[in-house]
């Protein structure tokens, strides 16, 4: 039998434990908050869901054996853009050096918390070096969107989302951004390398390779869509996860690119990727958008055909004209004019809604929520 101060002795520690576990979560949160502080120019801030949005958490309406590339998912493209503003870029001039206006980079005009909040599940991120050529940032081509905030931030932002939002799945894309300026080397590749391979991405990030699975599989993770190579580090390594959309196979700017991603199971990416229209210089801002709409709705269209049943499909509903004169913009070409031009966006709306219940497949909007009722279109909701 234990004496007496034997007992004690063993209480005391019980509770000294328990202490140190709550100074330890204490410390957690409060490294977890000054992380997402850094994240903020990218993440933005998460200040929760209202009561009455059917967008948060939209998945848990779809079960687990759903397969993705069923699903109908609403994404952004260059989703990191939300916050650049001629503001920012005048602030940067000395990295960047002048570079044409911010509206040319800007695709977006809300958070990437806000995105998730509002049912986006499919982010367009495009990396390269921060100045100093040591950390890794976001970029849109020339367009350094934040100078400081790091990949890693922004994916613990993303974890700590997920923490809250279990039953969702996030699809990331990930490009090399070129014609930044910056290095493209192999400590670059090296360092994306090992954030992907580490212990916590491998709690975070579903970890099959090579292939799309079900929702199931994918709640409460994030899922890889890898759109550059590892073509300069060591052979050696070998971790790979997600599906690898080989940069080399994508052609530039087409309308309907047939995407090999796995050779053994013959598995294949549809994308439109029809981004820069080519219209002769004047034609106008409303012919530039009836271009867009037209590949668009055509790559959508047969998707909704199931013409390919198990297949990903792809749609980018972003595009510009900037050499056009006067400019089609990002903004112009997904809002229009002002109110006697429509953009793509006004004219999707309606053509998604004329649709309900048909697979789309994935759908990289810009300015996901300028036309209300778009992500839930996209959705089916
Ligand atoms: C957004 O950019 C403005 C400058 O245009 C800056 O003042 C603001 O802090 C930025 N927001 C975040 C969340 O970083
Ligand atoms: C980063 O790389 C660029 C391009 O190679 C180079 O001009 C610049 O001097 C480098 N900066 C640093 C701090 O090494
Ligand atoms: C777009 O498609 C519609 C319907 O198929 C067609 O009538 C129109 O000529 C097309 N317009 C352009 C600019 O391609
Ligand atoms: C895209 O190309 C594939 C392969 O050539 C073809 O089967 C498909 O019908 C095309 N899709 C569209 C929307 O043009
Ligand atoms: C929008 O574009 C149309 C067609 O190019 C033009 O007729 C109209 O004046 C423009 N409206 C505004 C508000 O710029």
């Amino acid at each position: 039998m234990l004496s007496l101060p034997a007992i004690s002795l063993l209480a005391l520690q019980a509770l000294l434990a328990v202490r140190a576990t709550s100074v330890q979560q204490n410390l957690a949160q409060d490294a977890l908050a000054y992380t997402l502080a850094l994240g903020a120019p990218i993440l933005g801030f998460d200040v929760g869901c209202s009561q009455t949005a059917n967008t948060c958490d939209w998945m848990r309406k779809f079960s687990d054996e759903t397969k993705l590339v069923h699903m109908n998912l609403p994404g952004t493209h260059d989703s990191a853009t939300w916050n650049y503003s001629q503001a920012t870029q005048d602030s940067l001039l000395r990295y960047t050096g002048p570079i044409p206006a911010a509206e040319f980079f800007r695709c977006q005009e809300h958070s990437l918390f806000q995105m998730l909040n509002g049912g986006i599940r499919v982010f367009d991120l495009r990396f390269a070096y921060n100045p100093g050529n040591d950390t890794l940032g976001f970029h849109h081509s020339q367009a350094l969107l934040a100078p400081t905030t790091t990949v890693e931030e922004v994916f613990f932002g993303l974890y700590s989302w997920l923490d809250k939002h279990p039953t969702e799945a996030i699809l990331i894309s990930l490009n090399y951004e070129s014609g930044t300026g910056t290095p493209d080397d192999a400590k670059l590749q090296q360092h994306i390398y090992n954030i992907m391979s580490s212990s916590l991405a491998s709690r975070y990030w579903v970890q099959t390779s090579g292939s799309l699975g079900t929702l199931g599989e994918a709640r409460g993770k994030l899922t890889f869509l890898q759109r550059f190579s590892y073509d300069l580090i060591p052979a050696s390594a070998t971790h790979r996860i997600g599906i690898q959309l080989a940069p080399n196979l994508w052609t530039d700017n087409s309308p309907n690119i047939t995407l090999v991603y796995n050779t053994i199971t013959d598995q294949i990416a549809y994308i439109e990727d029809y981004y820069e229209i080519g219209l002769p210089i004047g034609a106008g801002f409303a012919e530039n958008i009836q271009w867009k709409f037209n590949a668009t709705t055509a790559h959508i269209e047969e998707a909704t055909t199931m013409l390919h049943p198990d297949q990903l499909y792809i749609s980018f509903a972003s595009s510009e004209h900037n050499v056009d004169i006067p400019s089609e913009t990002p903004i112009i070409m997904a809002l229009g004019n002002g109110t006697d031009t429509p953009g793509v966006n006004q004219k999707l709306l309606p053509w998604l809604q004329a649709r309900k219940g048909k697979r789309f497949g994935i759908i990289m909007l810009d300015f996901f929520d300028s036309v209300p009722g778009m992500v839930e279109a996209v959705i089916g909701l």
